[in-house]
């Protein structure tokens, strides 16, 4: 179909935060920077991310049927940027941006310790997407925020949270 807009265009009009996908297989660990994630339910809490078949960490997250959603803080940035554009396919990535993980309490993958707040997924359904495969995942795990704003991405540009102008009730 032709279209005036590109995707890319489309997607920055929504926008959304910006996160560590964590995965891990056998002796093998993977992480990478994601933005293509929304919540879908509340009961039971699912979470679906869109991850590239180009991505290490999705070949990770493909056999092992689990993954973490790290969400990150505005300090956390730069280092959004080098996770975001290095493949774990070539480097070990926790190791040359340093990283510092922690265990998870349900899944094997590994969890950021400077992350905003972390859910511990287990994968539920996955769609291929042709070049993106989605994953729905339960959230099993769930590690409390930390004071201040998370990371967001929009129209490609970086922000934190603006003021708080209303409640959902
Ligand atoms: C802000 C930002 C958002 C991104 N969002 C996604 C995304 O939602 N899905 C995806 O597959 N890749 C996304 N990427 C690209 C991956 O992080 C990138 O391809 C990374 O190198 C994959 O690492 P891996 O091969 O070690 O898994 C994003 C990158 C940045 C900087």
């Amino acid at each position: 179909m032709r279209r005036e807009f590109t995707g890319k265009k489309a997607m920055g009009a929504i926008g959304g935060p910006v996160v560590f996908i964590t995965g891990a297989f056998s002796d093998q660990i993977g992480i990478m920077t994601a933005n293509m994630l929304a919540g879908v339910t509340f009961a039971p809490p699912q979470v679906c991310v869109s991850l590239s078949h180009h991505s290490h960490t999705r070949s990770l997250i493909e056999p092992s049927g689990e993954f973490a959603v790290n969400a990150i803080s505005p300090e956390q940035m730069e280092l959004a940027k080098l996770i975001g554009r290095t493949t774990g396919n070539r480097v070990d990535k926790f190791k040359q941006f340093n990283v510092e993980t922690f265990e998870g309490r349900i899944v094997q993958c590994p969890l950021v310790k400077a992350a905003y707040t972390v859910l511990e997924c287990k994968v539920i359904h996955s769609l291929d997407l042709g070049t993106h495969t989605l994953y729905v995942g339960e959230v099993v795990g769930y590690h409390e925020p930390v004071k201040g704003s998370p990371l967001y991405l929009y129209h490609g540009n970086y922000y934190t949270l603006g003021e708080q102008i209303g409640s959902y009730k």
